[in-house]
């Protein structure tokens, strides 16, 4: 049996890797680990594969602990993590509210830490993290601060952890793709009256970027990034001070911040 844990399973990239494991790294198992429960009831009768559903809010410590519950009842081998439960929300420090940031933080850094250290025990020689990072790393984007920062976050603890988990024969890879066609952006945008950006460039789509990242994590790469406008994003930031980074940005809103 092959196992793998995936968090945010009942949406989009979550999903996505479901499906992608399983056609290609032979998961036959899965642990789903989201709020919605009919959603990841679907996904597992449609994969047609075992699959533990833990139907918790990764923001809250009981959710958190029911993670860590199964796992020390259950004691798997784990081949994949995909932590992919995350959110962010357009808006200023003036319009976000401090419950938005607060769990914005909670969910896309410390659940993702913590489901992390919790589950590397229990992984074996060849075993693949994915952790989703964001093409929004890669650059200073005020009215998606807390968001970006939080994958700043993401992008460095995993690097980093990579190099740490080496000697067990496991790699982590920080996915970063630019627009992706989920349910991310609608609620990104939902509070319609917030500064936003004007125009988003073209979606990409979930199955493509979902598969290339598995082939990266595969080879043991500690970054993917997947599409030609992100690419050269990461480009620019290395070539562009922040400051201009940042300006184009803000030429990008609907909304004069100053
Ligand atoms: N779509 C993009 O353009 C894009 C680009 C770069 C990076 N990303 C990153 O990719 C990841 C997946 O996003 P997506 O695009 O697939 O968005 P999505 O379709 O909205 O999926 C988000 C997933 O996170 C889960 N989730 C949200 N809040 C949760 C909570 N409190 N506890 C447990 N699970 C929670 C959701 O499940 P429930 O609602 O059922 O709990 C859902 O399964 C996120 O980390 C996001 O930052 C997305």
């Amino acid at each position: 049996m092959a196992l793998a844990i995936i968090t945010g399973a009942s949406s989009g990239i979550g999903m996505e890797f479901a499906k992608e494991l399983k056609r290609t790294e032979g998961i036959d198992e899965f642990w789903f680990v989201a709020r919605r429960q009919e959603r990841m009831e679907e996904l597992r009768d449609s994969l047609g594969a075992r699959a533990k559903i833990i139907c918790a809010d990764l923001t809250t410590d009981e959710g958190i602990e029911a993670v860590r519950r199964a796992l020390e009842e259950e004691k798997p081998t784990v081949k994949y993590l995909v932590n992919a439960a995350g959110f962010g929300n357009f808006g200023t420090f003036e319009e976000l509210t401090e419950n938005e940031v607060v769990k914005m933080i909670d969910l896309n850094v410390k659940a993702l830490v913590l489901v992390t250290h919790m589950t590397i025990p229990y992984m074996e020689r060849g075993g693949r993290i994915i952790e989703l990072g964001s093409g929004s790393c890669f650059t200073p984007l005020p009215a998606f601060n807390i968001y970006s920062s939080s994958k700043v976050f993401v992008l460095h603890y995993t690097k980093s952890l990579n190099f740490e988990i080496k000697k067990y024969g496991l790699r982590a890879t920080c996915f970063c793709p630019g627009w992706v066609e989920t349910e991310f952006l609608g609620k990104a945008t939902a509070a319609g009256d917030r500064v936003m950006p004007k125009k988003m460039v073209p979606l990409l789509s979930c199955n493509k970027v979902v598969r290339k990242c598995v082939r990266a994590a595969r080879r043991g790469r500690a970054m993917c990034v997947t599409n030609w406008y992100t690419k050269l994003q990461h480009l620019l930031f290395k070539l562009l001070p922040d400051p201009v980074l940042t300006r184009l940005w803000i030429g990008m809103l609907d909304k004069k911040l100053w």
